[in-house]
């Protein structure tokens, strides 16, 4: 059976993009048939990160009205075996996803053998955003460590429990996960941002991973290159070890105190 899985968060801009692309991709790495689904009509933007936007000749939309099959719009990823990609439509408009529609792209997806599903949703909480969560099993919520964000994501934790397909019939819950992201441990000393630990106590649910705010991120997705695909990277090992932690595994944090200063560095400052 397809795990759904949606990548959301109340306010925009906070990595559901990145992290979709990241997590998608690291879960195909580790041999899951993965597909993850642009739900952002109208902004295109995961293609892009995943670098296949040359590619897109149908969508996500097109598949829903029957314009295509699913076949004709999944784009398969040219560097991992196990991971495709559903683009989202660039022009039109959001009403073009219904939960009929939706519902059956999902099954569909399922039945050719994926075993995750990975739903990027757009922000806030309006239609698209409302359909990628409708179906989800799994909810990563991604958040700043700001007052802000926190805020939106605890209206969004709210939406998960009233109105996805899980609450409205009645099943076991959707698991909620927290994914705390352009973490600066150095602004976190210095009272700009929350702490881990603060974010945690506000939104009370389990934390899957803490992404550093780092400049590898920007570099990936100026190349087209999922960051879990720099292995060098502090983002690209935090992405590796929230996917361990998706599929079971206990790992410690990482990343989530200041770098101690090198010998240069504390002699002569920074
Ligand atoms: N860990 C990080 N470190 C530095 N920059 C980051 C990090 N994560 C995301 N960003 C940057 O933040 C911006 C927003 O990221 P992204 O598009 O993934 O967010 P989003 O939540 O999908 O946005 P939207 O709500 O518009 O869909 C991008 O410029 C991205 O490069
Ligand atoms: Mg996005």
């Amino acid at each position: 059976m397809a795990h759904i899985i949606v990548v959301t968060s109340g306010k925009g801009g906070v990595g559901k993009t990145t992290s979709s692309a990241a997590i998608a991709t690291g879960l195909a790495l580790k041999g899951h048939k993965t597909v993850v689904i642009d739900f952002d009509i109208g902004l295109r933007n995961l293609d892009l990160i995943m670098g296949c936007e040359r590619r897109v000749v149908y969508d996500f939309v097109n598949v829903i009205n029957g314009e295509a099959n699913l076949n004709q719009a999944l784009i398969k990823d040219k560097r991992c075996e196990n991971l495709h990609i559903l683009p989202a439509s660039q022009t039109r408009d959001k009403d073009a996803l219904t939960k009929e529609g939706v519902g059956k792209v999902l099954d569909d997806l399922a039945d050719a053998g994926f075993e995750y599903i990975i739903c990027d949703s757009p922000a806030g909480i309006e239609t698209g955003a409302m359909m990628a969560l409708y179906f989800a099993d799994t909810a990563i919520v991604t958040t700043n460590p700001e007052v802000s964000s926190v805020r939106d994501s605890d209206r969004i934790l709210g939406m998960l429990q009233s109105k996805s397909r899980r609450a409205e019939q009645n099943l076991e819950p959707i698991r909620e996960y927290l994914l705390l992201t352009r973490y600066s441990p150095t602004r976190v000393k210095t009272g700009e941002m929350l702490s881990v630990g603060d974010v945690e106590e506000i939104l009370a649910i389990k934390l899957l991973g803490v992404i550093p705010e780092s400049q590898a991120v920007l570099k990936a997705s100026n190349a087209g290159v999922p960051v879990i695909l720099d292995k060098e990277s502090d983002a690209g090992q935090a992405y590796e070890d929230t996917v361990s932690r998706l599929l079971g595994e206990e790992l410690p944090l990482r990343f989530v105190t200041e770098e101690k200063k090198g010998f240069l560095k504390r002699i002569f400052g920074s």
